[in-house]
């Protein structure tokens, strides 16, 4: 595909390796938008990691150019409703978006959803809590993704959250009861697996007429397939 990457930071740095590894053609790699940029921006998928501040511009642009666009970029949610009500108004549009694009994730919170339909209140004794823990430099806490499986699966008890060395991320259920305990762990060994997911993204997307939705959501349409 020939792509567009729009960050240049950890992610963006990561997808363009990984994008290369696999083929794909790198029209243009930017960290900042600027009108020029989003002028000239046509490509078979835009792929944006960079920051919740640019999300609309390149929304925007994309629509009307009818570019597939995948936003990783997190911290801009409290805009979903009104984003997503712009880009449902565009027939063709074609838009993608998550704050994790593991697909061990996705799975996870497949096996959290069936969990969760568990009777619990028949089992008082029982406490879940999320254990997050992520490298020294990711600032907010909890992390994103664990508010997201705090909401498939009710905790009885806190998100912990740690931040220290290199790790790349670790969400981990605990579900203790008397005498026994379950833990369903998910751990990402490299952040390469968020830009395999992203592209994985872009050539779903690539391929239909229209879309405005999740990256859990194509996940799931997509293994229907
Ligand atoms: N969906 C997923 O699976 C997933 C996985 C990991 C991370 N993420 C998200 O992807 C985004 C990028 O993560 P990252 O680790 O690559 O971050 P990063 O290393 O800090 O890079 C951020 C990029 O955004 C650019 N940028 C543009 N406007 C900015 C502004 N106003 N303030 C700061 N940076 C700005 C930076 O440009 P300069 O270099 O000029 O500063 C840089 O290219 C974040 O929102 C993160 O939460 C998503």
């Amino acid at each position: 595909m020939r792509l567009v990457i729009i960050g240049t930071g950890r992610m963006g740095q990561t997808l363009a390796q990984v994008s290369l590894e696999k083929g794909h053609i790198i029209l243009a790699h930017v960290g900042r938008i600027t009108s020029e940029v989003l002028q000239s921006i046509n490509a078979d998928a835009v792929i944006d990691f960079s920051h919740a501040s640019q999300v609309l511009a390149i929304l925007e642009v994309c629509l009307e150019r009818r570019i597939p666009l995948i936003t990783g970029t997190t911290g801009w949610y409290e805009h979903l409703t009104e984003f997503r009500q712009k880009a449902e108004s565009v027939s063709t549009a074609r838009w993608l978006w998550g704050g994790n694009f593991s697909r061990g994730i996705a799975l996870l919170k497949v096996a959290l959803r069936s969990l969760a339909s568990v009777p619990w209140v028949q089992l008082p004794d029982w406490e879940a809590a999320l254990v997050e823990v992520h490298h020294h430099r990711k600032k907010d806490a909890p992390s994103g993704t664990a508010v997201e499986l705090s909401k498939v699966f009710p905790l009885t008890k806190a998100i912990y959250s740690m931040r220290i060395g290199e790790v790349v991320g670790e969400h981990k259920l605990l579900i203790s009861g008397p005498g026994e305990e379950i833990e369903i762990l998910h751990r990402a060994h490299d952040r390469r697996i968020f830009a395999e997911g992203a592209l994985w993204a872009a050539e779903w997307l690539f391929q239909r007429t229209y879309f405005v939705g999740t990256f859990d959501e194509a996940l799931s349409s997509g293994l229907d397939k």
